[in-house]
């Protein structure tokens, strides 16, 4: 019951990277290791519609592997304002993460896991990007999607080679 607790982390990997519509109490760039993004996850809610879904991050395990994002600490209220905002197939899980000031905490995680009906899973770098290129929804198009969370992660000093190669094949805008 997150209500007991004075303040929460949460792990933030994709959006609340570049979006963070919230109050928090402090930030810090943070690690988790064996889990890596992918833009497998439909959105139907924010970059795209019901009819043409968007696609957007959700994190896929891969052992051995580090995912660095954005840690927020938080009150617990946040959550009420998160769970609607990430309705669309996301659940929560919690994992240590490593803070950029070496402590470590637990973090809760929103995670699309294949079992939820959004869900989009693998497809090549250029189709993903071509897909990417074309989706718009509520929250504008999907391609400032992946354009603002390259520039941030590039500004963060991650070099994530999945997003880079996306950003690469994405078609020039119009
Ligand atoms: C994130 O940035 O961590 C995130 C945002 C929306 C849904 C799931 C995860």
């Amino acid at each position: 019951d997150l209500s007991q607790h004075e303040s929460v982390w949460l792990f933030g990997y994709g959006s609340l990277i570049f979006k963070a519509d919230f109050p928090y109490i402090q930030r810090q760039p943070a690690k988790i290791v064996g889990w890596s993004r992918r833009f497998w996850q439909g959105s139907h809610d924010h970059r795209g519609t019901p009819e043409a879904p968007g696609r957007v991050l959700t994190l896929i395990e891969t052992p051995g592997e580090r995912c660095t994002g954005m840690a927020y600490e938080v009150k617990p209220e946040v959550f009420e304002h998160l769970d609607h905002r990430e309705k669309n197939g996301y659940l929560r899980f919690t994992t240590p993460m490593t803070l950029a000031d070496a402590s470590v905490v637990d973090g809760l995680v929103y995670i699309a896991t294949e079992d939820n009906a959004a869900f989009l899973g693998p497809a090549s770098d250029a189709e993903i990007a071509a897909h990417i290129a074309k989706a718009k929804g509520p929250s504008g198009p999907n391609r400032e999607y992946l354009t603002k969370l390259s520039d941030a992660l590039r500004a963060l000093g991650v070099h994530d080679p999945h997003i880079e190669a996306l950003r690469d094949h994405l078609p020039k805008a119009d």
